[in-house]
């Protein structure tokens, strides 16, 4: 019976898509309507909603001030470090971030500016963000564990006209300094900002320079507050930088009206939150997963979201989230499954959760990688509610594949993340680009036009989109992803096809990391591979070839290149070995047999490439990976 309801608005999807996201889309306010639902006249840039006029901001946030919800508290911010809870309401929202935009227009700031946002998880990241859509500005927020380097790469391709940041951020064991970071990138670019605006955080402040940084709170109080500008639907509202297999991030671009109307939809159908309810993304506001889901998802939708500024461990311990769950009344908890392998590690028979009420939940959703069926298994044990797998990726900023709750859940079968979400057609594609039987692995593909909410192109890159998504296979989006469909229609993801790595649910790119591997002195060629891990998924694993003559101590080159990368790409990268080898194994043609290397490290089965130069050099890889 409930099967046929996700059967049926799937259906009702693939019979009439442009009238199913036009009815989506009626549930939001629009300045003026579309005149087209979906406008393929550019193709391959597609473009949703046409014609019309919308504000993120105002549907976020205005909206709901408007229809009656003002008093409802719209953001909590828990930070368990500095033991301080707060809470804002729709209505201290609309100030905060109506004043906040009248601080970045008196900086000059106008609708198609860029602002970039190096912030940690306190509620002025959200305000900023919700700042910028308010007046038109395209907001590019970088995670706050990418080191100078990485930042400074990301202000020259965004070139933003204002810097948002603050003081610091907490980690469980250490202060993040944000600031000097900033300076050293600033230092470092073609195209610094004119002006930033530094949160000085309780606790310490950072020093700021004349005629260039500003001090939030200042402005902020003596800022007018600006009303919601419309914009086109398809202005962008952000930028997102994300990992490929090369050292230059892809600046995924963001529509404002798909982006609204999918994530909309999505609250309801696949999380089945109702508005008024408590939504927790426990990730950060840096990844894809803090943008929809802490928050343009849950203001959307009219829910309460938690800004969540600890870990699943050691803030203060194991049983942090069943704190959170139950003081804040929790109902729907998103995160990844490395956060649920470290309370298992930690607390391996749940015993904290005796000292908690969270029967509040009604589910857990994972992403950001695979969810092993051990760790799945055990969190639907110790929580007795549904564990819902689901896959998606920075590019699509929602769901593609899933359980959607609120369309009545299906039968979980573990290890698999359940079926198409309505809107995305998903195929399993072999090496001629043809669709293989149901069981049989390929490259996981979505048909073309991709839904709402779907990067619209790279930024200031059109090529690199075509080429790093469109090319392949024609007519379809390659995910980047490998795996299969079984016979019910249910979607596994084995892993990436690419050398990026998933860490701890972040997605690194090995090529940025041999690009700093490389710049050592002592080494002549390198290749870094993502082996498994039982809390991270992956850990990174450098290898290096010295250059001849070197006489440098394995362990000393080690513990150099390790800071090298910590300081060049940050302690995100969670770079903490270096293997030195003699030589490589690689292709008659040269390149380097990375995935083999991979098999080998892993202990899995492989085979040896028809291609491979020298197949006696797989042996010393092994001893390699034998003795380590
Ligand atoms: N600012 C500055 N530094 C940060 C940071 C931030 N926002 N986030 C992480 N870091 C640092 C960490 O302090 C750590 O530094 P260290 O090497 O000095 O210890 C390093 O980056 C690696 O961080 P991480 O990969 O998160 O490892 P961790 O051991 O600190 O925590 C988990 C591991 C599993 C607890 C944590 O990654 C987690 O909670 N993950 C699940 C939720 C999530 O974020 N998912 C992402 C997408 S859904
Ligand atoms: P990101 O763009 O950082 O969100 O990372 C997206 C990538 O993470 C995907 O391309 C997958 O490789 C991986 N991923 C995300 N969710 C899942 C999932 N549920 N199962 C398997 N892999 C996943």
């Amino acid at each position: 019976m409930l099967d046929s309801d996700y059967s049926s608005v799937y259906h009702r999807w693939q019979q009439q898509p442009e009238q199913f996201w036009a009815e989506a889309a009626s549930d939001l306010h629009w300045y003026k309507s579309w005149d087209q639902v979906l406008d393929v006249s550019e193709s391959p840039f597609n473009r949703w909603f046409t014609g019309a006029e919308t504000n993120t901001c105002y549907n976020c946030v205005d909206r709901h001030v408007n229809n009656g919800r003002g008093d409802q508290t719209a953001i909590i911010y828990d930070s368990p470090v500095t033991c301080r809870v707060q809470t804002l309401t729709y209505r201290e929202l609309q100030e905060q971030v109506s004043r906040f935009a009248g601080v970045l227009a008196a900086l000059g700031v106008t609708k198609g500016d860029r602002v970039v946002i190096y912030m940690p998880m306190i509620p002025q990241t959200a305000i900023g963000m919700l700042a910028c859509a308010r007046i038109g500005a395209i907001h590019s927020v970088v995670f706050g564990g990418f080191a100078a380097e990485e930042l400074a790469k990301r202000i020259d391709d965004a070139r933003p006209k204002v810097i948002l940041s603050a003081s610091h951020g907490i980690e469980p064991t250490r202060t993040v300094h944000y600031k000097p970071l900033l300076d050293t990138a600033i230092g470092l670019v073609e195209h610094p900002p004119e002006h930033c605006v530094i949160y000085q955080r309780e606790d310490s402040k950072a020093e700021l320079f004349e005629g260039r940084d500003n001090c939030w709170e200042t402005l902020q109080a003596e800022a007018d507050e600006r009303d919601c500008l419309p914009v086109a639907a398809t202005d962008p509202l952000y930028i997102l930088y994300t990992s490929g297999t090369t050292g230059t991030p892809k600046g995924v671009v963001r529509d404002n009206g798909g982006h609204m109307v999918a994530l909309h939809w999505s609250m309801k159908n696949v999380y089945g939150a109702e508005p008024g309810e408590v939504y927790w993304a426990a990730s950060d506001v840096g990844w894809v997963v803090g943008h929809s889901y802490i928050v343009y998802g849950p203001l959307l939708n009219g829910n309460t979201t938690v800004m969540y500024e600890g870990k699943p461990t050691g803030t203060p311990d194991a049983g942090a989230f069943w704190r959170v769950i139950e003081q804040h009344q929790v109902k729907t908890l998103f995160t990844a499954p490395t956060a649920f392998r470290v309370i298992k590690k930690e607390d391996p028979r749940a015993e904290r959760l005796q000292s908690y009420d969270t029967s509040s939940l009604r589910a857990l959703f994972l992403a950001g990688e695979r969810a092993d069926p051990d760790t799945l298994q055990w969190a639907e044990r110790i929580l007795q509610v549904p564990v819902i797998d689901h896959w998606w990726q920075t590019e699509t900023s929602w769901p593609q594949v899933a359980n959607c709750l609120g369309l009545g859940l299906l039968k979980i079968k573990h290890g698999s993340s359940a079926k198409a979400v309505p809107g995305f057609n998903i195929e399993v594609l072999g090496h001629d680009g043809l669709p293989v039987a149901a069981g049989e692995s390929g490259a996981l593909a979505i048909k073309l036009p991709l839904p709402p909410g779907c990067l619209t192109t790279l930024w200031q890159d059109d090529q690199r989109f075509v080429d790093g998504y469109l090319s392949e296979f024609p007519g379809y989006y390659a995910t980047g992803d490998a795996g299969f469909i079984d016979e019910d229609g249910y979607v596994y993801v084995m892993g990436r096809l690419d050398d990026v790595m998933n860490v701890a649910g972040h997605r690194l790119s090995t090529g940025a990391m041999e690009e700093v591997i490389a710049s050592h002195d002592s080494v002549a060629e390198c290749a870094v591979i993502g082996v498994q891990c039982a809390i991270k998924g992956q850990q990174p694993i450098g290898l290096a070839v010295l250059k001849a003559g070197e006489i440098i101590a394995d362990a000393e080159l080690e513990s150099e290149v390790v800071q090298l990368v910590r300081d060049k790409i940050g302690p995100v990268a969670s770079f903490r070995s270096l293997k030195v080898v003699e030589r490589f194994p690689k292709t008659r043609s040269g390149k380097i047999l990375r995935a083999t290397m991979r098999h080998i490290a892993d202990g899995s089965d492989y085979v040896v490439p028809a291609t491979i130069d020298d197949p006696v050099i797989l042996d010393e890889i092994k001893s390699v990976f034998s003795t380590a």
